[in-house]
Order: structure tokens, then sequence, then C-alpha cells
């Protein structure tokens, strides 16, 4: 599975860092670390379209996340999704 997080400079400001840091937290907490692969992009093209949140794409759909979301969106887009391809 794919990750991408805006690094973009209105992302940067919204907090993309500390963003980072959680996904590389939450990667290791859920153990998925041979299964993701995590980049970042430029702008998204997404920072002018009134999102609150830090820009971030798995497997190519688009999320806005804050620190407050991102475990959530994390957990249901990541978790729960590789855990539904496992049981195929
Ligand atoms: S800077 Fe992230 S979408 Fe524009």
């Amino acid at each position: 599975m794919e990750i991408v997080l805006c690094v973009g400079s209105s992302c940067h400001l919204k907090g993309s860092s500390a963003i980072l840091n959680r996904i590389n937290a939450l990667i290791t907490e859920y153990h998925l670390g041979g299964k993701i692969i995590l980049s970042g992009s430029f702008c998204m093209d997404q920072c002018t379209k009134g999102n609150s949140g830090v820009c971030i794409k798995i497997d190519k759909q688009i999320f806005s996340v804050t620190a407050a979301t991102i475990d959530d969106v994390f957990r249901r887009e990541v978790v729960q999704k590789l855990s539904g391809e496992d049981s195929v």
C-alpha cells in the first residue's frame, strides 16, 4: 500500500512533519513496515480547495488529516484495508 504525504509549503504550515512522525509511529505500532511505501510529495493542488488539514494520499485517494484525525484515518484506510487483504 502506498501512502504519499504532502510536504508542500501550505501543508507544511499545517503540520505535515508532525503527521509524518505520527504515521511512522502508527506503522511501527501496527507492524506494517513491510507493507507500506511512504513517500513525500510537493503540493497536491488541494490547499486551494478549503482543506484545513494536511493532504495525504492513500492508495490514490486523497484525504485531509490533522493531528486529531490521522489515527482514525490510518486505522480505517490502512489497517482495516490491509487486514481485509490478508483474510482474502
Ligand atoms: S501544499 Fe499540500 S496540497 Fe498544497
